[in-house]
C-alpha cells in the first residue's frame, strides 16, 4: 500500500516543515488563459458560476496548465449577495439590482440555505476532488465589510465614500447588516468544508480603504465571528485582508491559521508585525507578471529570501489577482521560479 504524504499547500498553511514552497495564484482561474475566455465565450459570468460542471473545468485548467499546489474553486464573492435576494450581473465588474442603505433595505435580506440556494458552488467542488483528488481545492466568501460595501455602493467605487458615510450615519444598521453577512458567509464556508474543501480564504478586499480605527470597528469583529464559526468545521482559514496593515497584529490574533499580504509589505516585516503567530501567504505584485521574466525571477528570489524570516509556513501567492493581460508563459515562469528556488529552510 502506498501512503500518500499530506500536500505541500496544507503542510505550510497548517505550520508543519516542507521541502518546497507551495504556490498557487488569486484568480487563476481567468481571462488570461485562452482556455478559460474559450469556456466563458459561451456563457455569462453567472452561468459559469452556476454549472458546475462548467465551474469545475475552469478550476482544472490552471492545475492542469501549470502544475499548482492548491486550486481554488470557480465563484464570486457576491454568489452568496444574490442569493440573499440581491439582483446579479456582471459588466464586467459586479452591478446589483438595488442598494442596501436602510432598515428596510436590511430586514428584506434573507439568510440564504447555502445547499439549497448555492448547491452549485458545493457540487463543483465535489466535481474538482472527483477530477484531481490529490490537488487540495479552496472554498472561499467575502468578508461582510467588503461584501457589504458593494450592497451598500451597488457596485465597486473608487472610495467607497457612501459606505462610510453609511457605517458613521447608521452604525446600528451597518451592524445589522454586516451580522446577516457573518452568518450568510459562515453557512456558506462550512457547507463548503462540508463539500470537501481543504481550506477557505475570506477575502476583504476593500479592508485598506478603512482607517485602524474603522476596522477595528466595522470589520474585524465579523470576520472574527466567521473564523470562530467556520473553525468548528475543521478545515484551515485564510484572511486575506488587503491594505490592512495597521491592523496586522490584531489580524495574526484573530483565529485565522494564515494571512495574507499584498506587495506593498515586505514578508519580514509582516512576520515581525504579527509575532511569528500564522502563517503568511503572498506577494508578488500582480503587475510584475505582466514585465519581463528576468524581473520575475528576481522579484521571486527577493520574496523568498524575505519569506525565510517566517517561522510558521509561507505560501507563495500574488499580493492580489492576477490581471487579465498577463501572458500565460509569464505565469509559468513564476510557477518554475517559485519551484526551483523555494527550498526552505528546515526548522
Ligand atoms: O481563480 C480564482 O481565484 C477563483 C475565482 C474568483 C473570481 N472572483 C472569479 C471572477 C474569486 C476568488 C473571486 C473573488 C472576488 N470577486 C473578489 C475578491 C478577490 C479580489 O480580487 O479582491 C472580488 C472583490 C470580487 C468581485 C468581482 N467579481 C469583481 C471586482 C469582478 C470584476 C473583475 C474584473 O477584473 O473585471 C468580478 C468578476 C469576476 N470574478 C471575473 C472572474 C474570473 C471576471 C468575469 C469574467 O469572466 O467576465
Amino acid at each position: 500500500m502506498t501512503e500518500r504524504s499530506t500536500p505541500l499547500f496544507l503542510r505550510a498553511v497548517r505550520g508543519e516543515p516542507v521541502e518546497r514552497t507551495p504556490i498557487w495564484v488569486m484568480r487563476q482561474a481567468g481571462r488570461y488563459l485562452p482556455e478559460y475566455r474559450e469556456v466563458r465565450s459561451k456563457t455569462t459570468f453567472l452561468g459559469l458560476c452556476k454549472s458546475p460542471e462548467l465551474a469545475a473545468e475552469v478550476t482544472l485548467q490552471p492545475i492542469r496548465r501549470f502544475a499548482l499546489d492548491a486550486a481554488i474553486i470557480f465563484s464570486d464573492i457576491l454568489v452568496p449577495v444574490e442569493a440573499m435576494g440581491i439582483p446579479l450581473d456582471y459588466n464586467p465588474g459586479p452591478v446589483l439590482g438595488r442598494t442596501t442603505r436602510s432598515k428596510e433595505d436590511i430586514d428584506a435580506l434573507t439568510i440564504p440555505d447555502p445547499v439549497k440556494d448555492m448547491g452549485f458552488v458545493m457540487d463543483a467542488i465535489r466535481m474538482f476532488i472527483r477530477e484531481m483528488p490529490d490537488t487540495p481545492i479552496l472554498g472561499f466568501a467575502g468578508a461582510p465589510f467588503t461584501l457589504a460595501a458593494y450592497m451598500i455602493e451597488g457596485a465597486g467605487s473608487k472610495n467607497y465614500a457612501v459606505t462610510k458615510q453609511f457605517l458613521y450615519e447608521q452604525p446600528k444598521q451597518a451592524r445589522r447588516l454586516l451580522a446577516k453577512l457573518a452568518r450568510t458567509v459562515s453557512d456558506h464556508l462550512i457547507a463548503q468544508v462540508e463539500a470537501g474543501a481543504a481550506a477557505v480564504q475570506i477575502f476583504d478586499s476593500w479592508a485598506g480603504h478603512l482607517s485602524r480605527d474603522d476596522y477595528l470597528t466595522f470589520a474585524l469583529p465579523f470576520t472574527i465571528e466567521i473564523v470562530d464559526n467556520v473553525k468548528k468545521a475543521g478545515a484551515p482559514i485564510i484572511v486575506f485582508a488587503k491594505g490592512a496593515h495597521s491592523s496586522l497584529d490584531e489580524l495574526s490574533q484573530c483565529g485565522a491559521d494564515v494571512l495574507g499580504v499584498d506587495w506593498t509589505l515586505p514578508l519580514d516585516v509582516a512576520a515581525e508585525m504579527t509575532k511569528q503567530r500564522v502563517a503568511l501567504q503572498g506577494n508578488l505584485d500582480p503587475c510584475v507578471l505582466l514585465g519581463p521574466v528576468e524581473n520575475i525571477e528576481r522579484q521571486v528570489q527577493r520574496i523568498l529570501n524575505e519569506a525565510q524570516a517566517i517561522e510558521k509556513g509561507h505560501v507563495f501567492n500574488l499580493g492580489h489577482g492576477i490581471l487579465p493581460p498577463t501572458p500565460p508563459e509569464h505565469m509559468a515562469a513564476l510557477v518554475d521560479a517559485v519551484k526551483r528556488n523555494g527550498r526552505r529552510r528546515t526548522p
